[in-house]
């Protein structure tokens, strides 16, 4: 059994473990599952040919705002991270590990495909843009690094690049997924830091005090790509609404097992994942309005049924997973029908239609 699955499956047997040994965090980050952040590789080639002169202004002033580097002085750690993932207690330390080693995966996987790009592109627009994304990609991944070495369970990120398998998507599918990612990135950091200025008891680490500063380079990054998507109409009309459909509920379907597979981190920020998962969700719906012409509703009572559906049918596979044999074998495959069709159901649920604004830019003002 892995690291991954015994968190899941075990998180008490795996909690005593931790009092004495250190998490293989390299093993949680190189672990590939349906829901562990990916490694992207695309058509470099055709990312040539991307014109933004249908959005120029408003993408030169991003790109000055990006050059101007208003976080170059921010991700500096101070004496309050010594010893501070250590003086957890067990089950928290766990899920708060498996949380910074998948945001460091994201992060990470995120400078790796726009370091990529910058390197191989010979548009200068897609160049200065790539650079610059991969400057502040690097910065946060390095981050959250730091804070693990911190306990002596750092990740080398060289041969991080090495292990991770990575995915081909065409250059359309990059922009639908990384521009989600970075949204529903900056609505997951802004919930949290939000929630804990509410209630500062609730902080039991000081990389949340960071979480406001570092959201809003995730959302500079999320216009960035509201204007290439808007930049080339076609890919948000048609047959593409359906991609947009199938990404948006990918990403939070995603976000949704993953987070109610650490109730214990959620218990001691004081949020529920259900709560907080449909408030992020909500955020990025209002973002999105943006550049999609098609939302989701995540407030409609058959959409939360068919999602708890969906995760009941996780639990279910990672159950049978975990049990091995016939009867796990029986399970997973009851597991895997059943996310199916709870995914297939949500997916065909009525959309609302949304008329895109004639300004995309907007300001991280949740
Ligand atoms: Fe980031
Ligand atoms: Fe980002």
């Amino acid at each position: 059994m892995n690291a991954h699955t015994a968190i899941k499956a075990a998180p008490d047997a795996f909690a005593a473990r931790q009092a004495f040994a250190k998490p293989d965090t390299m093993a949680m980050a190189t672990h590939e599952t349906v829901l562990s952040p990916r490694f992207y590789t695309t058509d470099f080639a055709a990312l040539d040919a991307i014109d933004v002169s249908p959005v120029r202004a408003e993408w030169d002033a991003l790109m000055a705002e990006m050059v101007s580097d208003p976080n170059k002085h921010h991700f500096k750690k101070d004496v309050s991270f010594d010893g501070a993932i250590e003086s957890l207690e067990p089950a928290l330390r766990a899920e708060f590990t498996d949380f910074l080693v998948s945001s460091l995966t994201s992060e990470f996987s995120g400078c790796v495909l726009y370091a990529e790009i910058a390197r191989r592109t010979r548009n200068p627009d897609m160049k200065q843009l790539f650079k610059l994304l991969a400057r502040d990609e690097s910065r946060h991944a390095g981050f959250i690094n730091e804070t693990l070495k911190d306990s002596g369970i750092g990740i080398d990120l060289g041969f991080l690049t090495k292990a991770k398998k990575y995915h081909y998507f065409k250059p359309k599918f990059i922009f639908y997924a990384v521009y989600l990612s970075e949204k529903i990135g900056y609505a997951r950091y802004i919930a949290i830091f939000r929630q804990l200025a509410a209630k500062p008891e609730m902080r039991f680490h000081p990389i949340f005090n960071w979480f406001e500063q570092w959201c809003n380079d995730e959302f500079r990054h999320g216009e960035a790509f509201a204007m290439l998507l808007r930049a080339d109409p076609k890919l948000l009309k048609g047959m593409n609404k359906l991609w947009v459909r199938f990404f948006l509920l990918s990403v939070y379907a995603t976000m949704y097992v993953r987070d109610h597979a650490r109730p214990v981190f959620h218990e001691a920020l004081g949020l529920d994942p259900t709560a907080y998962d449909y408030r992020v969700f909500t955020i990025c719906t209002q973002i999105s309005r943006q550049v999609f012409p098609v939302e989701l509703d995540t407030d409609a009572p058959a959409f939360r049924r068919n999602m708890d559906n969906l995760l009941a049918a996780s639990r279910r596979i990672e159950a049978g997973k975990a049990r091995g044999g016939l009867v796990g074998l029986a399970m997973r495959a009851s597991g895997m029908a059943g996310a199916g069709l709870s995914f297939a159901k949500m997916y065909l649920q009525r959309t609302h239609s949304n008329a895109l604004p004639a300004t995309i830019r907007l300001q991280p003002a949740w």
